[in-house]
């Protein structure tokens, strides 16, 4: 077993993980991040997309120890205080989404491609989303809402990031001390 000490929107987790373990099966099993899908568990359909340290990777590429002193960001992490990030926003007032199955790692990626990019031609949006797969929706209304997105955002990928990604959260609305979630108590190191 390898001790990992990880932030997760915004909440220290230290845990003990098996060497094999995909970040993505700890984000889901260990801290109950079930917002963050696995659709094919072979990098190929973006399902599990987060944000490691501010840019965007699929979670089942990578292992849990490598994210070792990393700072992630799932979907779970983007709306606060009750306001959807503006990316979530878009693709609701567009319908960028019909089962919903590929949307958190969409959006992750969406996120991800208007900080290197504010202001994305729709070409430019159908590569940056080339690598998440949606089985539904014809890509359409994705391209729409990204765009839309974009539109809404000042210009500058520092505001397109969540605010714990900037390090705009107050402290007082994240624990900065290790906060162990209840799931992954029971592996707590010391316990
Ligand atoms: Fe990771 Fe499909 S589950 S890319
Ligand atoms: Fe169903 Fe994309 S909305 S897979």
């Amino acid at each position: 077993m390898a001790r990992v000490s990880m932030t997760v929107d915004g909440t220290n987790y230290v845990d003990e993980v098996e060497p094999r373990t995909l970040l993505v099966h700890h984000l889901r099993e260990r801290l109950g991040k079930v917002g963050t899908l696995i659709g094919c568990d072979t990098s190929n359909c973006g399902a599990c997309t987060v944000h490691l340290d501010g840019v965007s990777v699929k979670s089942c590429a990578v292992l849990a120890v490598q994210a070792d002193g990393a700072d992630i960001t799932t979907v779970e992490g983007l709306a606060h205080d009750g306001e959807l990030h503006p990316m979530q926003k878009a693709f609701h007032e567009n319908h960028g989404l019909q089962c919903g199955f590929c949307t958190p790692g969409m959006i992750m990626q969406s996120i991800d491609l208007l900080g290197e990019n504010p202001h994305p031609s729709e070409e430019q949006v159908r590569h940056g989303l080339e690598g998440n797969l949606c089985r539904c929706t014809g890509y359409q209304n994705i391209v729409k809402a990204v765009q839309a997105a974009a539109q809404a955002m000042k210009p500058g990928g520092d505001s397109l990031r969540s605010p714990s990604e900037t390090g705009a959260v107050p402290t007082g609305d994240a624990p900065t001390s290790t906060s162990v979630d209840p799931i992954a108590q029971t592996a707590k190191v010391g316990e």
